[in-house]
């Protein structure tokens, strides 16, 4: 009985802990982003082409959780991109930090509380799929939580979303055919493919590499289905974007580093950029479907 009336408080707390975060931002930045974007492993230099920007660092925001990787600034940028206001996260948070799950996701419940309908997901991803290369970008159709836990875990807060909810489409398929439709325009295929996600921080084994590809999947990461799972949750509509910095573990006869993670993505950055620019406005403009 205590614990569960313990758990009680914190939840009333968690609602109450992201009201006061957005408030905070609200007060900076007189903004209400239509759009939201989570920017992960080396790919924080999008948040660059945001116009008229306001530039928060995490540690300013109360209850905010601050990330101690390298490649990861820490800062909401709120601003417009053409003529959609959005919030840019230049950084997350990761479990492997040491953080719950439930702080992993708080940045993206403050999101949610600021009016964004609309997410779109970055992460650096090991790629599974023989039929990728490194640099590849990809669109993510689907996951697979390897992570053996959920954010969600615990008495439901109805002011974000039901208890039970459906999974069926987490990845708007309207917005992955958008993005495909502009990679193409762009003169580059944006792949698809399903993202496995485990907690890290250490690399995969072969082994595990091989089962993943048995089960279903082209990509691996330590990120991404947890906030993913969170947005559900608020009925808000994904896109999620890998980009392929290396080839998962014994897919290529060579060891995997952080430095040839983080290379990649800036290798890839003006790409990226080009199309997270254009395909902005028409995720913004695309009906809602959920
Ligand atoms: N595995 C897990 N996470 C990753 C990888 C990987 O190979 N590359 C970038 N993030």
């Amino acid at each position: 009985m205590t614990q569960i009336s313990e758990t009680s408080e914190n939840l009333e707390d968690l609602h109450a802990r992201a009201m006061a975060a957005a408030g905070y931002i609200h007060s900076v930045a007189r903004i209400q982003p239509k759009l939201g974007l989570i920017l992960g492993s080396g790919l924080g230099d999008f948040a660059e082409s945001v116009q008229d920007a306001t530039v928060i660092p995490y540690s300013e925001i109360p209850n905010f959780p601050i990330s101690t990787v390298a490649g990861h600034s820490g800062q909401l940028v709120l601003g417009r991109i053409g003529d959609i206001p959005v919030a840019v996260m230049q950084g997350r948070v990761h479990a492997y930090e040491g953080y719950s799950m439930k702080q992993v996701t708080f940045p993206t419940r403050v999101l949610g509380l600021l009016g964004v309908e609309r997410l779109i997901i970055t992460n650096a991803a090991g790629g599974i799929n023989p039929g990728y290369g490194q640099g590849a970008i990809v669109a993510l159709a689907d996951h697979i939580n390897l992570t053996g836990t959920n954010a969600l875990i615990g008495p439901n807060e109805p002011r974000f979303g039901d208890r039970f909810f459906d999974m069926t489409h987490a990845y708007s398929p309207a917005f992955r055919k958008l993005a495909i439709e502009e990679a193409s325009k762009q003169g580059w295929k944006l792949e698809e493919g399903v993202y496995v996600a485990v907690l890290g921080p250490s690399y995969e084994t072969p082994a595990e590499i091989r089962a993943f590809r048995i089960l279903g999947g082209d990509l691996v990461g330590m990120s991404t289905v947890h906030e993913v799972i969170a947005a559900r949750h608020m009925g808000i509509e994904i896109l999620g974007l890998s980009i392929v910095t290396n080839m998962a573990a014994g897919v290529l006869d060579q060891p995997i580093n952080h430095e040839e993670v983080m290379e990649t993505g800036k290798r890839i950055a003006g790409q990226f950029t080009s199309l997270l620019t254009a395909l902005i406005p028409q995720l913004v403009t695309q009906p809602a479907t959920s």
